[in-house]
């Protein structure tokens, strides 16, 4: 019985997914690059539209955003889900670089395809390998580096640490014990009124909620 009720939760599951899906950018055709699906195979994935769905069956690992007519990056920090290894951009001869904001938060991003008019972003600053590919024409870049361990000073404050965001992209962390504007702030983040205030606050409103509920049984 309890595992009818979790296999019809799941398939619920996959249907709102299914669903979100149209507004995002795994809408459209089904992926077609080669080495998406080859990836996603590998990983144990499934293919959903133009993405790859990774085991877990809650993030998405890789996207197939080839022949999609793009003038520009989408911006992924839109989905919540996203964590993606590989993304495959060839076939969009018009897309051009926005730096301030393409591939943000994309930390885990390994492998990077674009069309042969778009740099890799950083080049080698950023990236270990660069190589061309043929077919499609286009541009490899691959294994991401934490360059912010060779930049030692691009976070001028004393109590602040760079930490990376994305391809070319950085943070500037404030150091443990250090918090606020510039870091300049010592002592922990007060947590402990914080999760003390949200627990009082769950305890009267389940009191209350139980007292209610009650006095509706007798009557
Ligand atoms: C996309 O793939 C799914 C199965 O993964 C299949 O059911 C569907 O028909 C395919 N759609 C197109 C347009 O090929
Ligand atoms: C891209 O543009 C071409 C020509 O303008 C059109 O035929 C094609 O359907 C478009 N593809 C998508 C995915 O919008
Ligand atoms: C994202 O993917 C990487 C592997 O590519 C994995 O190491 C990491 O734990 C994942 N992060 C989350 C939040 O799932
Ligand atoms: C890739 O091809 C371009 C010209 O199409 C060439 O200038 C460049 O050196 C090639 N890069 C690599 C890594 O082979
Ligand atoms: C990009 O390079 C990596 C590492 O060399 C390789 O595994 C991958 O297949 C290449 N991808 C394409 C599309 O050529
Ligand atoms: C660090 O930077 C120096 C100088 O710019 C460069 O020679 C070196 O190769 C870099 N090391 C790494 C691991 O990127």
């Amino acid at each position: 019985m309890s595992l009818v009720a979790y296999s019809t939760f799941l398939l619920l599951l996959k249907f709102i997914t299914c669903l979100e899906l149209k507004s995002t950018v795994c809408a459209g055709k089904n992926a077609t690059s080669t080495r998406i699906r080859e990836f996603c195979e590998e990983q144990g994935g499934s293919i959903i539209h133009r993405c790859c769905l990774g085991p877990d069956d809650a993030t998405f690992i890789a996207v197939d955003l080839t022949e999609s007519n793009l003038t520009a990056v989408p911006d992924f920090t839109d989905y919540a889900n996203f964590n993606v290894s590989v993304i495959d951009l060839r076939l969009n001869p018009q897309l051009e670089p926005t730096p301030d904001n393409d591939f943000l938060g994309l930390t885990n991003l390994n492998e990077l395809i674009l069309p042969p008019q778009f740099d890799c972003p950083g080049h080698h600053h950023v990236w270990e390998l660069i190589a061309n590919t043929t077919d499609p024409l286009g541009i490899n870049c691959t294994h991401q580096v934490d360059f912010c361990a060779n930049s030692t000073d691009v976070c001028a404050e004393q109590a602040s640490y760079c930490s990376i965001n994305g391809p070319n992209h950085f943070l500037c962390l404030c150091k443990e014990e250090y918090h606020g504007y510039k870091c300049l702030r010592k002592g922990t983040f007060p947590s402990g009124v914080f999760y003390g205030t949200t627990v009082a606050v769950t305890v009267v409103a389940s009191i209350f909620l139980y007292w209610t509920q009650r006095r509706h049984v007798k009557s």
